[in-house]
C-alpha cells in the first residue's frame, strides 16, 4: 500500500467490464430476521455489460462521469459507494479516483447492472490503488454494498442463498447457452417494493425456520440445476416475484407472451424483480437467427432486445 506505488499506478486508466446478470431460478423462501429475505437462486452472468474506466487521483475525491443522464452520478451511486467503502478499509484517506461509466445494461431492470458496476469499482480501484485486499475481503465488502454484488464479483453460474450473498459455485456444471433478453425502456421495477409486494401477498405460507430453509437448499443443490439443460429437457426456470411484478407490470406481461411465442425457445422467465424477461436457448447462433426475424415484432410491441451468450465469469479487468 506503499505511496510510491500509489503514484505509479495513478497514471494507468484501467478498464474494467461488469457484465448483466439473469435469475434462473429465484425462490423466496422466508423473512429474515434483518428484515430481508431468504432466497435460494441460481444466478447467470451474460454477456450484455457496462465499461468503467478508471485512473487514480491524490486529491482524495472519488468522482464520476456517466454516459446515460437518466442515472445519478451522486453519492447514492453505487460505485462512488464502493470507492468510499473500499478507501475507509483501507484507511489511506488521500486516495481518489476518476471514474467514467459506459452504461449498456438498462437501469432498474432486474439484470444487477448498478450491483455490477460496484463490484467492478471494488476489483478495479483494490488493483490501482494498489490495496492488495484478497478476493474474500472483497467478497466480504460487496455483501455490504448489496445482496447482488458479492455474485457479480464472482460471476458465472452459481447458487446464490442467505440474501443472495453466500455463493456456491456452479461453473464446473454450466453449459454454454444463450438468452433473448427484452425490456420496455420505459418500464422499471423497484426491488424494495417487489419483495414489499412478496411478502403482503405470500408472507403467510413463509417458511419459518433455518431447517426448512436447509432442506430447500438441498433440493436446489440436488437438482443441480444446470445439468438436464438442454433443448430436449426444458430446465426448471422459476421465479416467486414473477407474477406478482406481472400483475402490475403490463410490459411483463407482453414480454412473457412475445417470449414464450419465439420458436425454439427452452423456457421463458422474468429476471429478478424484473421487468427484464428472457427466453433461454441452446445455442447462441439459434437465438440470434430467432431474435433477428422477431426483433421488428418485439419492437412494434414497444421492446428492446439483446441476444447474450453466457458467461463464464463475473466482472473482468479488460486493460
Ligand atoms: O441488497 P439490496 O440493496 O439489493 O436490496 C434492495 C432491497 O430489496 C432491500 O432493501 C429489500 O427491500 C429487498 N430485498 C429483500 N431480500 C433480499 C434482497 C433484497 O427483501 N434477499
Amino acid at each position: 500500500m506503499s505511496s510510491k506505488s500509489n503514484l505509479k499506478k495513478s497514471n494507468h486508466l484501467i478498464r474494467i467490464k461488469a457484465p448483466a446478470k439473469i435469475n434462473l431460478h429465484l425462490e423466496v423462501l422466508g423473512l429474515r430476521k434483518d428484515g430481508f429475505h431468504e432466497l435460494a437462486m441460481v444466478m447467470q452472468s451474460i454477456d450484455l455489460a457496462d465499461y468503467l474506466e478508471i485512473t487514480s487521483n491524490d486529491d482524495g475525491l472519488i468522482s464520476l462521469s456517466v454516459d446515460d443522464p437518466s442515472l445519478s452520478a451522486g453519492d447514492e451511486n453505487l460505485i462512488v459507494k464502493a470507492g468510499r467503502l473500499l478507501r475507509r478499509h483501507s484507511k489511506l484517506h488521500n486516495l481518489g479516483a476518476n471514474i467514467c461509466l459506459q452504461k449498456n445494461i438498462p437501469i432498474g431492470a432486474g439484470l444487477a447492472g448498478g450491483s455490477s458496476d460496484g463490484a467492478a469499482t471494488l476489483l478495479g480501484l483494490n488493483l490501482l490503488w494498489d490495496l492488495s485486499f484478497t478476493h474474500q475481503q472483497l467478497i466480504d465488502l460487496a455483501a455490504e454494498l448489496g445482496s447482488d454484488v458479492p455474485f457479480c464479483l464472482e460471476g458465472g453460474s452459481q447458487l446464490c442463498f442467505g440474501r443472495g450473498e453466500k455463493l456456491e459455485s456452479l461453473n464446473s456444471k454450466s453449459t454454454s447457452m444463450a438468452v433473448i433478453l427484452v425490456k420496455d425502456p420505459f418500464a422499471s421495477v423497484s426491488t424494495p417494493w417487489a419483495y414489499g409486494r412478496c411478502k403482503e401477498i405470500n408472507g403467510t405460507n413463509y417458511l419459518k425456520n433455518e431447517n426448512d430453509f436447509e432442506l430447500r437448499r438441498k433440493r436446489l443443490r440436488e437438482e443441480s440445476w444446470l445439468k438436464p439443460l438442454s433443448a430436449f429437457e426444458p430446465p426448471p426456470l422459476k421465479n416467486d416475484l414473477q407474477q406478482l411484478v406481472a400483475q402490475e407490470t403490463p410490459s411483463v406481461q407482453n414480454a412473457l407472451k412475445l417470449l414464450s411465442e419465439l420458436p425454439g425457445s427452452v423456457g421463458v422467465a422474468m429476471s429478478g424483480s424484473g421487468p427484464s424477461c428472457f427466453a433461454l436457448y441452446p445455442s447462441l447462433n439459434f437465438a440470434m437467427e430467432v431474435l433477428e426475424k422477431n426483433r421488428l415484432r418485439l419492437k412494434s410491441y414497444g421492446l428492446e432486445s439483446w441476444c447474450c451468450s453466457f458467461q463464464p465469469k463475473g466482472v473482468i479487468l479488460v486493460s
